[in-house]
């Protein structure tokens, strides 16, 4: 059983965890992860086992805020601080290089550390009355789906964690954009909730958004964010003939598409209509896709979402979870 922590009490006893050096799943504004004590190596292997993600995958240390990155990171551009500045409590992960002193069992064996201070209220609490770093992936097992709430942590981790604190569902519901700044030219390695514009805004310089985010290092794969029913991406045409043939459940952003699964008299159970803006559907995407899970469904047919940037995060996650 994993135990559902809520309020004070909830707080206190989540601390007390971390400070035994073993794991608990902590809510954030992106997602839910699972935290440990990123100073101690012991738990550090906690999270890697619970998960079961190898260990060359690089985790993401949290901090209460800037002036903690001084602990762990080194040589830290201005940026770094200009992007703390504006985004920091917030969806934004900056890649670093490493203090010397930080163990290379939480960055996977690289020299570089991904550091973020998250937004959510209860994780900062933790923080501060800890005054612990802490490491955090996302609190699903490997490569499957990220949990936006308590009760989805609780099912995909039942047995493999002792704890969460529940801080209601994830306001975001897609995980952090994570920049590079460790070369002259700072690099979008994975998208998230801010968008390159607002990046280069602050920095007052370009920001590079490769089309495909295959930053050589384990922990980017390609199938990932998985749920265990098959996606398959069609287009409004193809989706509607193909519906019409099979049981398969539908998740659609558009009226169009929407309007020509009701003419043929699809069942709306097997119907999810997200919305046609990338934020609202980001935050809607893996709740979706975990209840069509529980639903029992073997194959979710996919609109094809718009190819522009404003949907990269969206798309990045929707290309692995049918890779
Ligand atoms: O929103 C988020 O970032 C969530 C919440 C819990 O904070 N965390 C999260 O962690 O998504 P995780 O472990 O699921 O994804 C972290 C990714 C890794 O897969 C890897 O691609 C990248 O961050 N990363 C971490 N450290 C890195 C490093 N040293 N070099 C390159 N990439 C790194
Ligand atoms: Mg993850």
């Amino acid at each position: 059983m994993v135990e559902l922590l809520t309020d004070e009490a909830g707080l206190n006893r989540a601390v007390e965890i971390l400070q035994a050096d073993e794991c608990v799943a902590l809510p954030t504004e992106t997602v839910y992860g699972l935290a440990a004590d990123a100073a101690s190596e012991t738990a550090v292997a906690g999270i890697f086992a619970s998960k079961g993600r190898p260990s060359d995958h690089p985790l993401i240390v949290h901090i209460s805020g800037f002036d903690q990155l001084e602990s762990w990171a080194t040589n830290i551009p201005t940026s770094a601080k200009l992007l703390a500045e504006a985004f920091w409590p917030g969806p934004l992960t900056l890649l670093l290089e490493k203090a010397s002193h930080v163990s290379k069992v939480v960055t996977g064996g690289h020299e570089t550390i991904a550091m973020r201070a998250p937004g959510h209220p209860l994780f900062h609490q933790v923080l501060k009355v800890s005054g612990l770093g802490l490491a955090a992936p996302s609190a699903n097992r490997y490569k499957k789906l990220s949990p936006t709430s308590a009760a989805q942590v609780i099912s995909g981790m039942a047995g493999r964690i002792p704890a969460v604190l529940d801080g209601g569902p994830c306001e975001f519901g897609l995980e952090s954009t994570i920049i590079d700044l460790t070369s002259d030219q700072p690099t979008i390695v994975r998208s998230g909730p801010i968008a390159r514009e607002a990046l280069e805004a602050v920095l007052g310089c370009d920001v590079l958004l490769p089309k495909q985010h295959n930053v050589a290092v384990p922990g980017n794969v390609e199938a990932h964010y998985q749920p265990n029913a098959r996606l398959k991406k069609l287009d409004v045409d193809g989706l509607v003939t193909y519906a019409k043939n099979s049981s398969s459940a539908c998740m659609v952003f558009s009226n169009a598409a929407k309007e020509a699964l009701q003419g043929l008299g699809i069942d709306a159970s097997r119907v999810r209509k997200l919305s046609a803006e990338p934020g609202p559907y980001g935050h809607d995407l893996y709740r979706t896709l975990f209840e069509l899970d529980q639903a029992g469904f073997e194959e979710i047919l996919v609109e094809q979402t718009p190819d522009s940037e404003a949907w990269a995060a969206v798309n990045d996650r929707l290309n692995r979870a049918s890779s």
